[in-house]
């Protein structure tokens, strides 16, 4: 028996996206792969790479008693490619794969939710809806507590590559900060909202899509979100030929993601300094 789940990045909107503007995310061909092994006794993890003491509680609200949980990931833990997001998908797949169930994109994003919500408090939600749903998608969450809407958009034809700072950022601490720092940063977030609209309109044209994500990647900056070790990390992607590029996530940490027409020089000059760098597919 076993679920899997999608990883995800946020092409542009990040924070906005908490206070009710739209933003642009993609689900990735990398993921999350959960496992279930009938044994006695309580239900737990027997190999996990992710450590997180809110892991019991997670696999508790999925799964009845007497289950070993096998979990197996290719997504960065913790970098803002939707570790969680994912590993939420693939247990409520798992669990329902078990029974037998069939799932629909919509009931798996509910089920999701009350999982993600044990890692991470209030989230926009947008991780496990971009995991539930795969492919390229515009989603927003109206505040006043109306149902959050997810709209499919057409895969383009560029390529991703995800440039890794090899820090962890803590969502929840940043997105904190953000709100602490209003009101005056609204203008910046108003911004960010502004520019979603306009990338969406410009999906397809690669060059001018890759000046609003560093457009956006400044507006983050604004915002108090990025670090110099992301700003660095932008600046190797784009002086290697990439369109664009920008933290992907809520920032402090994380990673960056670089728009491009060829993974291969962006790769070079990234695995030439160290750092650790893949090319992704929307999926
Ligand atoms: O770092 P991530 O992938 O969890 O992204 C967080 C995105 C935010 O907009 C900052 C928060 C949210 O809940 O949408």
């Amino acid at each position: 028996m076993t679920g899997f789940g999608r990883g995800k990045l946020i092409l542009c909107g990040e924070h906005a996206v908490v206070y009710g503007f739209p933003a642009l995310a993609l689900a990735v061909d990398r993921g999350t792969t959960v496992t279930l092994e009938s044994r006695p006794g309580p239900t737990e993890a027997i190999d996990s790479p992710i450590d997180d003491p809110r892991l019991p509680e997670a696999l508790r609200l999925v799964l009845p008693e007497g289950l070993g949980v096998r979990i197996t990931t290719d997504l960065p833990i913790g970098r803002g490619m939707g570790s969680s997001g994912a590993l939420a998908v693939a247990l409520v797949r798992a669990a329902a794969a078990r029974l037998g169930e069939s799932l629909d994109a919509d009931t798996l994003w509910q089920r999701a939710l009350l999982v993600e919500r044990v890692f991470h408090g209030n989230p926009s939600g947008l991780d496990h809806a971009v995991s539930a749903h795969g492919g390229l998608v515009r989603y927003r969450r109206p505040t006043g507590g109306l149902p959050p809407k997810l709209e499919p958009l057409p895969t383009p034809v560029w390529n991703l590559v995800v440039l890794d700072s090899g820090l962890a950022g803590d969502t929840k601490a940043m997105v904190a900060g953000v709100a602490a720092r209003r009101p005056g940063i609204d203008a910046h977030l108003t911004a960010i909202g502004d520019l979603v609209v306009t990338a969406e309109s410009l999906l397809h044209d690669a060059r001018a899509l890759g000046d609003l994500l560093l457009e956006n990647h400044r507006l983050l900056q604004a915002i108090g979100v990025s670090t110099p070790a992301l700003d660095d990390l932008v600046g190797i992607a784009v002086g290697a030929g990439a369109y664009g590029a920008k933290l992907a996530g809520a920032g402090g940490g994380g990673v960056v993601l670089a728009l491009v027409d060829d993974p291969a020089p962006v790769l070079v000059a990234a695995r030439a300094r160290g750092i650790h760098a893949f090319s992704c597919r929307i999926a």
